[in-house]
């Protein structure tokens, strides 16, 4: 079994997935958007046990997480999400789910600084409150009254991801500590960089769809090709 980042092309598998599992579903684009807008949040399982018969063999997918940054947080506070997570029946209680959630909110921490993640969950879904509560260790934050379609309340629970982001931190500020083996950064066209460079100025020029080819190459001032 092969945890993974999610690619564009994995969609249709984990949308399939997601029908197979879950009532709550979601168009095409509402994944593509998770996965090119927080590329490194969502994770799939694929079975890798059964080699690929063609190059055009599709990953057998068994389970994905399905996560992104709160874009306009209530509160004010820097936190994650989980949108959606399951798991094939066929794969179940492998550890697969909480593979993939941990997996998930140590990119959250490291990647975003998230101070915290929060999902929703049935009141009623046993397996999935087993795994977040007693296996990972979220806390049920308040009850939101019928927050399903069909009637059923939540559990809006959360679960502090600090104990993640200071080792990032401690990184960083070794690091710091380190002596810079890099050159300058951005100091290309400057005094001494190339052959022209401090003779002649750079000037900006008109970028657009419509100019011809000619009108987007950025030119020397001064010099004769122009
Ligand atoms: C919830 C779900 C994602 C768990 O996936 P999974 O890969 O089987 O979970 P894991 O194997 O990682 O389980 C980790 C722990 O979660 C808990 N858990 C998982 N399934 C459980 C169950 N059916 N009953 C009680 N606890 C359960 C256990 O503590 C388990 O550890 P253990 O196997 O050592 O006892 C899966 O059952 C599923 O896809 N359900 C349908 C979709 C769904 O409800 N998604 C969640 C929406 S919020």
């Amino acid at each position: 079994m092969d945890i993974r980042i999610l690619r564009p092309s994995d969609i249709p598998h984990v949308q399939q997935a997601n029908l197979t599992n879950l009532p709550e579903n979601y168009f095409c684009k509402y994944y593509l958007y998770h996965a090119l807008s927080w590329p490194q949040l969502s994770y799939v399982a694929v079975d890798v046990s059964r080699p690929q018969k063609s190059p055009y063999d599709p990953p057998k997918i068994v389970g994905y997480v399905l996560a992104k940054m709160e874009e306009e947080p209530t509160d004010g506070v820097q936190h994650g999400h989980i949108t959606s997570l399951s798991v094939m029946r066929t794969h179940r209680r492998l550890g697969l789910a909480e593979k993939m959630m941990r997996q998930s909110q140590r990119a959250m921490a490291e990647t975003y600084d998230a101070q915290y993640v929060s999902l929703h969950v049935r009141v009623s879904n046993a397996a999935a409150l087993g795994l977040y509560r007693d296996t990972l260790g979220f806390n049920v934050e308040k009850i939101e009254a019928k927050y399903y379609a069909d009637g059923e309340d939540a559990y809006s629970m959360r679960m502090d991801l600090n104990n993640l982001r200071r080792p990032v931190l401690d990184d960083s500020a070794s690091e710091g500590e380190a002596e810079d083996e890099g050159g300058p950064v951005g100091s290309a066209g400057k005094k001494g960089d190339g052959p022209a460079a401090g003779k002649d100025k750079l000037r900006k020029v008109k970028v657009g769809r419509a100019l011809g080819v000619g009108n987007l190459v950025e030119r020397v001032e001064g010099s004769k090709a122009a």
